[in-house]
């Protein structure tokens, strides 16, 4: 099928070649001249294993196209998806001016039926407004035009988001037009084998199934991390209790992983637009503002326990940091919980070393050069000096570190384990001081 896909950001990019992949003829639009170019010559501006391979291929075999040119890229199109960014706006509201702008776009040029597809993440009520924008520049020219608005919200995780679009749990379409969800399930049929994945609900729902879905993820992690804190001052060892509720089906062992925070490009950003919208239909969420308030404390709970270590005086400390990126297999740092720790550590008078293996560029464009951070090529340069090590984004390559080594390099003997990825009591016989996030020992090295 005929499919033209606005906006080549994480959603787009992976939607269009994944639909690509299974036989779809797909034009991706992208007002970014630039990118449109590299995504030609195979530069894929994101890192998501397995993306760059599947766009040479479908691109390759012509199946993938990429333009600047709306109008030719809708000129002819069945499904149009439109995938373009929802950023905060200053109030915590997403804010719509990108995906209304492509919806006038299509409206300015469509020629013929299409299904216009919402795969933004969006406040409900957005895809009434698609509607009356692309109907309003249609009226503007006097254009007689059929189409429909489905909402069909995306659920891919970066770092797996071409193994979340070639195999979703689910597919949640929202219309309630019914040739406009058959022409959604013939472009998503190769997605659909051996079980019914398609779920089909209004549009509202299906765009408040988003946020229902990233603001439960959030809460699990914010209740584990108030856990976290509860135990750590009781004496209990959150990761023995993750385990004990864990295998409790109805709980279940993911999303309750304590750490230092959620970071990303959804959770905070759809957690705050999801209490905005309540807010604004004169409903205050209360659960939602404390995860939000949970994470914020959480962010800083590593600077907070490094403070505890060094009696409250940081000034001229030198802190190794593994990790900046918001999670392990992806060199995005929106919200990264690293961003909270360097400026706490950089306001209390500290230096950061700090390696990521993705992220570097990603952290040089965003700090610039400073004279209190050095960024490390590897793991071990960034120890070179320091009084103590962080571990904030637990990349596998940060999970077996010689302890005995460490000991024997960091001046204050200590380190801060933001992802509860290591051992204490092998790190503790290396002659090591082991932080962790709710592990009960936080108590004791601090009292
Ligand atoms: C999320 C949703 O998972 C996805 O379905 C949605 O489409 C977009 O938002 P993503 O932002 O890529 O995806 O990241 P995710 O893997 O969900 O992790 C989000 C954050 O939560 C990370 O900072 C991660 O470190 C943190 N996290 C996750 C925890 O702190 N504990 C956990 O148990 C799980």
């Amino acid at each position: 099928m005929r499919t033209t896909v606005f906006g080549t950001g994480y959603v787009g990019l992976v939607t269009g070649t994944c639909l690509a992949e299974v036989g779809h003829q797909v034009t991706c639009v992208d007002i970014d001249a630039a990118k449109v170019e590299g995504l030609r010559r195979g530069e894929v501006p994101i890192f998501e294993p397995g993306l760059e391979e599947m766009v040479l291929a479908n691109h390759g075999a012509g199946r993938l196209g990429f333009t600047t040119e709306a109008a030719a890229a809708i000129e002819g199109a069945e499904v149009l998806f439109i995938a373009v960014g929802t950023p905060p706006d200053e109030d915590g509201s997403a804010d719509l001016q990108y995906v209304l702008a492509v919806a006038r776009t299509i409206g300015r040029h469509l020629s013929a039926p299409a299904v216009v597809v919402n795969k933004s993440t969006v406040p409900v009520g957005t895809a009434d407004k698609v509607r009356a924008a692309i109907a309003g520049e249609l009226a503007a020219r006097g254009a007689d035009v059929a189409f429909e608005v489905v909402s069909n919200p995306e659920f891919l995780k970066e770092g797996a988001a071409v193994n979340d679009c070639m195999r979703p749990d689910r597919i949640v379409l929202g219309s309630r037009s019914a040739p406009a969800i058959e022409t959604m399930k013939r472009l998503y049929a190769p997605f659909n084998r051996n079980h019914e994945r398609i779920v089909v609900m209004d549009e509202r729902s299906a765009e408040l199934t988003k946020y229902a879905a990233n603001a439960m993820l959030a809460t699990k992690i914010s209740f584990m991390n108030e856990m976290a804190n509860i135990a750590e001052r009781v004496g209990a060892d959150i990761e023995m209790v993750r385990h004990g509720i864990g295998s409790d089906p109805r709980i279940g062992y993911q999303f309750i992983y304590p750490g230092a925070g959620y970071g990303g490009s959804c959770f905070p950003k759809d957690v705050q637009a999801l209490g905005r919208t309540a807010r604004l239909h004169g409903y205050e969420a209360r659960i939602l503002g404390a995860v939000e308030a949970v994470n914020e404390q959480q962010k800083h709970k590593l600077a907070e326990l490094a403070g505890r270590h060094f009696g409250g005086d940081l000034r001229g400390k030198v802190f190794a940091v593994w990790g900046l990126a918001f999670k392990p297999n992806t060199d995005d740092m929106r919200e990264a919980s690293s961003r909270a720790l360097l400026a706490d550590l950089w306001a209390a008078g500290a230096t950061v070393r700090a390696h990521d293996p993705e992220a570097m560029h990603e952290a040089a464009r965003i700090f610039g050069e400073r004279a209190d951070l050095v960024l490390c090529d590897t793991p071990a340069q960034a120890l070179e000096g320091a009084d103590a090590l962080v571990l904030v984004t637990e990349w596998k390559a940060f999970w077996n570190p010689d302890f005995d080594a460490l000991a024997s390099t960091l001046r204050g003997r200590a380190v801060f384990d933001g992802r509860n990825v290591w051992n204490p009591e092998q790190v503790e016989a290396a002659g090591l001081a082991y932080y962790g996030i709710g592990r009960g020992r936080s108590v004791e090295a601090g009292a």
